[in-house]
């Protein structure tokens, strides 16, 4: 049931900081502030050469932000790809490689084909699933859950942040595994991961700037959404929210792509969301927002309150979010991207929950 909430999206947003926060309990142990994962992996990090992450729509934008943290806590090399794609390429793998699929349902055609395809070539298999009767769940040698609980609308939101708790709690073990993480670099990263629901939490008060941020959108034909690092899987999941469930056409970059192509996109009237914690990109993601204000763009800043002093750019809504660890940003930053397609789609008046020609499981190809 919907509780108190118009829509099941709007519940499942708000839930975020008690589910991620269940899920943070079942992979690390809160009193020694260390990774735990809640089963033993059949395999040791130190002999994986490299990973896979398989999974469609917004798991693999969870993939995309995946890769970051492997690829710099573990220094493992990360490929990120969509399940349609991978499962026809013929991609070589390993044996003894590691094959990660991220999925809600676990149903998911794409990703179950996929998994099997990794199987076949003799790769370890590992499932990030959010259903654990599922088919993918069964299929795959380890499972990891993610404790969102059901996810109703289709539009995915909680399942998402969660898919990225795990998978930070996974990319700090291989890091400690592989002997690129000391006990005190694990510490400090646990810690951050212990605060995510608090911030979370906190993210959630700008709900009402939101609302009113989102009668402008509303009026918009396109959208633009950049980040940085971390921020850019970001940017495509704020971008894919917002077609997905308002109908507006967005498009999320890589900030530093705007000069090859999209800058010619800016004007007026095609508002850019821009999100960019203070972190070591941060000056960075400013000589891009000037670019873009020097078209005469108009900028949506999503940062925290350091970034918001030191950005020299007049946006037209800068959207402050809790100081935190540079590291886990999207967990947090998530929570307004959702909330402005969410937002935006209701004033709209479109169906929030049930978005025209979506369906929740794409259990065909
Ligand atoms: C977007 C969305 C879809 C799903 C995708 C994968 O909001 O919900 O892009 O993320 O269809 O679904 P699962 O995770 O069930 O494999």
């Amino acid at each position: 049931d919907k509780a108190n909430y118009r829509h099941f999206m709007a519940k499942e947003i708000h839930e975020q900081p008690e589910v991620v926060g269940h899920t943070l309990a079942r992979y690390v142990d809160m009193a020694t502030e260390r990774v735990a994962l809640p089963v033993k992996l059949p395999f040791d990090f130190k002999n994986i050469q490299r990973i896979n992450l398989t999974a469609c729509g917004t798991a693999s934008y969870a993939g995309l932000v995946a890769k970051y943290w492997f690829e710099r806590f573990a220094r493992l090399p990360v490929e990120v790809d969509v399940a349609s794609e991978f499962r026809y390429r013929e991609a070589p793998l390993r044996k003894g490689d590691l094959a990660i699929f991220i999925s809600q349902s676990g149903e998911t055609a794409d990703t179950l084909a996929a998994l099997r395809y990794a199987k076949a070539e003799g790769a370890h298999t590992i499932a990030v699933v959010n259903v654990p009767t599922s088919t993918i769940a069964r299929e795959s040698e380890t499972v990891l859950q993610t404790l969102a609980g059901p996810e109703i609308g289709v539009a995915s939101t909680k399942a998402f942040t969660c898919q990225l708790m795990v998978l930070a709690s996974v990319a700090i073990a291989a890091g400690k595994a592989r002997g690129q993480l000391s006990e005190e670099d694990e510490t400090r990263l646990v810690h951050g991961l212990v605060e995510i629901p608090r911030l979370m939490a906190d993210a959630l008060s700008t709900e009402l700037q939101i609302e009113k941020l989102a009668h402008r959108i509303a009026k918009s034909r396109d959208v633009l959404y950049l980040g940085r690092g971390t921020s850019f899987p970001l940017a495509l999941e704020g971008a894919l929210k917002l077609k997905e469930i308002s109908y507006i056409h967005a498009e999320g970059y890589a900030a530093g792509e705007l000069k090859h192509g999209p800058i010619a996109l800016i004007d007026e009237t095609t508002p850019v969301v821009v999100i960019a914690p203070n972190d070591r990109v941060f000056e960075k993601t400013v000589s891009n927002m000037q670019e873009v204000v020097a078209r005469g763009g108009n900028i949506i800043l999503m940062t925290d309150a350091k970034g918001a002093a030191e950005a020299t750019v007049d946006s037209l809504v800068t959207i402050v979010m809790p100081d935190m660890p540079a590291a886990f940003t999207p967990m947090v930053y998530a929570v307004p991207v959702q909330l402005l397609a969410y937002h935006t789609a209701v004033v709209i008046g479109a169906d929030v929950d049930q978005p025209r020609n979506l369906a929740k499981s794409v259990t065909v190809e």
